[in-house]
């Protein structure tokens, strides 16, 4: 199948990627030039874990502009960013839709494969593209596994007209088959037999992904009050929620404590979601909670480390990355949280594994190793849960730092070993900073609440 593929981000890039190992000929337009010469020097911009390999092996061209005319398939991948309102800011899209139904032939399958807003794709499919056919197909992969979840998705979903199915289902025929698929990679979930693709209407499809988002976001909000009531009445938060995870309806995954979600997706979603709602008059209340308590999560995580330094102090701040594994500091809440430190009058030394540099006006320091970054502080925080930061060796840092406190705002240390190298630890719920109303509660619970 020809295939042109609009937007080389991480969608875009990766669903580019993969088609064409899977032999269709794709054209990926790309219009920032930065990242496009990159992408044409070989070079993955993105440091996407394994995707410059992958791209080497694979026959995908780069171009500023595409005329659209040759291509079967038209996957949409531009970015739809959070706009002032809190509702996703669909220029992007507009463009692409704009470019695509002035040039594309009648019939083409257009794949939105950007998240948007519920109704979006109905109403290109009755404008712009009103000559081809519009499908809802949306992503769901993960960066720092986008390769590997985009060759072995858990589902695929896609909704729009009748007869745009066939040739979604020929165009993802091997991924749901599982044929062909490179055997240096393989599904982290373990499943076999068929992928699921379901098909349902553009408007089920573009809320499928929301209602996604929405959830996991949710779970984690619901993790944090657990960990932080778990603090108040002096319970072993981990214990409380490992034990959650292993019922099979709760699941394992997103349960660990953290300093709030952030990145690229959730913060936007959680509030297109929320808006899509307001919109039909519909109160998401358990939505808007989880996006309240998330703020509330970090602020709460910052407080807990201004007052234990005075102002002046250096903090060695390990982790800028939204998550581990990936660069992408969109929305990060490390990134949120240093700026909360600066603000307190605090000094940030920074270290991310794949982050080298951070916007203009952030003044932090960041350097090209731990040590560097917590040579001298007065605390040590972690706000991203790479694996290099839970298996750091505490007592090297701890003979670096001139303070002696912890702040692990994703839970990858354990308690007893940051006590062993000499560091006063606290967890993403702070230190027992509760603890008068934690005797309160005890006492109440003791029947000697005065
Ligand atoms: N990043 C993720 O993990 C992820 C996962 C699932 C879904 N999504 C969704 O997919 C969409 C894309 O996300 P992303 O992270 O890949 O975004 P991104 O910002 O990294 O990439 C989008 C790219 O599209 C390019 N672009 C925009 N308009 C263009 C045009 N008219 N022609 C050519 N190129 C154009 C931009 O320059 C940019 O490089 C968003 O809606 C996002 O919510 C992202």
């Amino acid at each position: 199948m020809n295939v042109t593929v609009v937007g080389a981000g991480y969608v875009g890039a990766i669903s580019a990627t993969v088609l064409a190992y899977l032999g269709d000929r794709i054209t990926c337009v790309e219009s920032d030039p930065v990242r496009l010469a990159a992408w044409r020097s070989g070079t993955d911009p993105l440091r996407e874990p394994g995707l410059g390999d992958m791209l080497r092996r694979v026959d995908v061209r780069f171009v500023p502009h595409a005329d659209f005319a040759d291509a079967d398939a038209i996957l949409v991948a531009v970015g739809t960013p959070m706009g002032r309102d809190g509702r996703p800011d669909l220029e992007q899209v507009e463009t692409a839709a704009a470019q695509i139904g002035a040039r594309a032939r009648p019939g083409a399958v257009v794949l939105m494969r950007s998240t948007v807003p519920v109704g979006t794709c109905d109403r290109l499919q009755s404008g712009p593209l009103h000559e081809q056919r519009v499908v809802s197909n949306p992503e769901f992969l993960r960066e720092g596994h986008a390769l590997r979840d985009a060759f072995f998705p858990d589902r695929i979903i896609a909704g729009g007209p009748a007869d745009a199915r066939a040739t979604v289902a020929e165009l993802y025929g091997r991924i749901i088959d599982r044929y062909g698929l490179p055997r240096d990679l393989s599904a982290d979930n373990g499943s076999s037999g068929p992928v699921p693709f379901r098909w349902m209407s553009a408007t089920s499809a573009e809320l499928a992904k929301y209602a996604a988002n929405g959830f996991l976001a949710t779970k984690l909000s619901f993790a944090n009050e657990i960990a932080n009531l778990a603090q108040a009445v002096g319970a072993d938060a981990s214990a409380v929620l490992g034990s959650m995870g292993l019922d099979p309806r709760i699941g394992s995954q997103f349960l660990r404590p953290g300093l709030g979600w952030g990145g690229s997706c959730f913060p936007k979603d959680t509030r297109a979601l929320q808006a899509i709602g307001d919109g039909m008059g519909y109160d998401f209340l358990v939505l808007k909670a989880a996006i309240e308590q998330n703020a509330r999560q970090l602020r709460g995580f910052a407080a807990a480390i201004e007052r234990e330094l005075p102002q002046g102090a250096t903090v060695g701040l390990l982790g800028l990355a939204f998550k581990a594994g990936t660069a992408d500091t969109r929305e990060s809440p490390a990134i949120a949280l240093a700026r909360l430190l600066l603000r307190a009058g605090l000094a940030v030394n920074a270290y991310d594994p794949a982050v080298r540099e951070v916007a203009g006006d952030l003044k932090i320091r960041v350097h090209s190793t731990a040590a560097e970054a917590c040579d001298a502080a007065d605390a040590v925080v972690i706000a991203t849960e790479w694996p290099e930061f839970a298996a750091i060796d505490l007592g090297a840092v701890r003979r670096l730092t001139r303070g002696d406190l912890l702040f692990d705002g994703r839970s990858v240390i354990a308690p007893a070993a940051a006590a062993a190298a000499g560091f006063r630890y606290a967890g993403p719920a702070g230190f027992s900073e509760r603890s008068i109303e934690m005797t309160a509660v005890q006492r109440l619970r003791l029947g000697t609440a005065a």
